[in-house]
């Protein structure tokens, strides 16, 4: 039976790979796409997240929209975090105008009524700021018991993308990123971008992409192909021509655990400190209080990943 699985994204060119992955594996039943604001303002997640749907003609799932600002601090970090994304993302994601529409039910009330009526488990996989899945918890205080597993990108311990020290999905509502890792899921997974970074994929792959002739084949190219060209350009990664498709590695991890090296630890999110707000906190040397609440990823396997991603743009609906 294909594992169930609910993606939470800000679509983005990364969370856009997520999507055809996970609508396109024949291992993978997505039930639902819930949008929050983040690599663009929530309309245009939602826009471009039924673009990718509509393209590879899976306009059957549904699409609910969610949060359009963080749960706290109101007035952080919307516009800063957009214009660092522009060169990664765009904002309107290139490929046609979506006819699909989105549900008429919000993201938080979709979350909740479905893990309410749940009789099979589903796997939930943010990709994007953290708020959704706060407000969910909030909401329906039996939802972090409902949900089997959280299978999250986001964090760093090396080295931060948006500041130093913090990683951009983390970073962007650190109070409900807080509140997720401190909730108590039954199995949290974090894929941050100490594994992220090493799971590049790279311009002979974009054509090998281009050449399949498949929508999400030819998509992908597409998204990627600018990936690469802002990463070249303002984060350059070890390797030139090459760029991470963050969000796409949880997916790849939902279908074969192996694709990442996790160690389970403590991790908590750092809310106030005035340099190190959003940093994912992990006790690599047991030095504080804290149990175990997280399987944090520390190392990818770049060739396991590329090639399931590869055929999986392969497929078409
Ligand atoms: C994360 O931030 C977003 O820009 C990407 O979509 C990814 O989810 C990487 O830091
Ligand atoms: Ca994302």
């Amino acid at each position: 039976m294909p594992r169930k699985l609910i993606l939470d994204v800000d679509t983005g060119t990364d969370d856009a790979v997520a999507i055809m992955m996970a609508a396109l594996h024949p291992d993978l039943e997505l039930i639902g796409v819930t949008t929050v604001n983040g690599n663009v303002v929530v309309e245009h997640c939602t826009d471009n997240s039924l673009r990718v749907l509509d393209f590879i003609g899976r306009g059957d799932i549904g699409v609910y929209e969610g949060l359009a600002r963080p749960i706290a601090r109101s007035d952080f970090p919307i516009p800063r975090a957009i214009k660092k994304s522009t060169g990664v993302h765009g904002t309107e994601l290139d490929v046609p105008p979506a006819t699909s529409r989105k549900q008429n039910k919000s993201a938080v009330e979709f979350l909740i009524e479905t893990y309410r009526a749940a009789t099979d488990e589903i796997t939930l996989v943010p990709t994007g700021p953290l708020s959704n899945i706060a407000a969910a918890l909030a909401l329906d205080p039996k939802f972090v018991e409902r949900v089997p597993e959280l299978v999250l990108m986001g964090g760093a311990h090396d080295h931060g993308n948006v500041t130093p020290s913090a990683e951009m999905n983390i970073w962007a509502d650190p109070d409900a990123s807080a509140s997720v890792f401190a909730a108590g899921f039954r199995k949290l997974v974090c894929v941050p971008l100490d594994a992220t970074h090493q799971a590049l994929v790279s311009r002979a792959n974009v054509l090998e992409m281009e050449a399949m002739g498949t929508p999400a084949g030819t998509a992908a190219a597409r998204f990627i192909g600018r990936r690469i060209g802002a990463y070249d350009a303002n984060q350059p990664m070890a390797e030139r021509g090459a760029a991470p498709v963050h969000d796409a590695l949880c997916v790849a991890y939902l279908v074969d655990p192996s694709v990442i090296t996790t160690r389970f630890l403590h991790v908590a999110v750092e809310t106030q400190g005035a340099l190190t707000v959003g940093r994912t906190v992990v006790d690599t040397h047991f030095r504080g209080e804290g149990k175990p609440n997280c399987h944090f990823a520390f190392g990818a396997d770049r060739a396991k990943f590329v090639a399931m991603m590869l055929e999986t743009l392969r497929r078409t609906a």
